[in-house]
């Protein structure tokens, strides 16, 4: 499974990336309001730090617009995936960027309907956001596994990229149900070490490190 983070912050994308858990990075307009960067600025850092697909996306709502945006957006670095929403108009500029050979990144999908129309469209990427379902009373996970079936029945090639991550849980449960790609924010994925028995354990050795007096160096 890759693991995208879900972030506009260089130096958490970084500590990450040094221990090489970082195989792309998602952005949106709200990551980089937090930022409080420029986004060509901060994207441009963060396409020179990491080396897999790094998501930046649009701001334009008109097919037309998101085509000039995302031609831009692409000039930052070769490894940029233009990221579009699932809307009509959203479509029609996945299909154009998909053509000209750019990696997309279909997002805001709330629906296996949806996922199946951006395959069609050609993306490089489908973005299921699993917590805002949960938020809703929806089990997020149902949809990523209802997308793994139908990608699966026909063979179509998008990866799906689980979005909106807010627990460890989501991420096993992910890796169980087949998804190609998961991102999360840099506190979820360092979160995924932790487990009471390995403190506990560890606690009993040292004590009796301590009480036994050994010595390596
Ligand atoms: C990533 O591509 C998405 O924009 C992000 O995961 C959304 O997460 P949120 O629902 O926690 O804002």
């Amino acid at each position: 499974m890759k693991f995208f983070v879900d972030t506009a912050e260089i130096d958490a994308i970084a500590e990450l990336n040094d221990l090489g858990m970082v195989d792309g990075v998602t952005t949106n307009p709200s990551l980089i309001k937090k930022s409080g960067r420029d986004i060509i600025e901060v994207t441009k850092e963060i396409c020179e730090l990491v080396d897999g697909p790094v998501s930046a996306e649009v701001t334009a709502t008109d097919a037309e617009e998101m085509i000039a945006e995302g031609r831009k957006l692409v000039e930052i670095a070769g490894n940029i995936a233009v990221k579009v929403p699932l809307t009509w108009d959203g479509l029609k500029a996945c299909k154009a960027l998909s053509d000209d050979g750019h990696m997309v990144n279909v997002t805001l999908c709330f629906s296996a309907n949806q996922a199946l129309l951006a395959a069609k469209a050609g993306a490089t990427f489908i973005s299921p956001f699993i917590g805002r379902l949960d938020d809703i009373n929806l089990d997020g996970l149902d949809l990523i596994a209802d997308i793994r079936a139908i990608y699966d029945n026909y063979g179509y090639e998008t990866q799906i990229l689980a979005a909106s991550i807010r627990t460890v849980n989501h991420v096993t449960q992910c890796a169980l149900l087949g998804a190609d790609v998961m991102t999360a924010p840099p506190n979820v994925i360092k979160a995924m070490v932790n487990h009471p028995l390995t403190d506990k354990g560890l606690d009993a050795f040292l004590a009796d490190i301590k009480a036994a007096g050994i010595k390596i160096l």
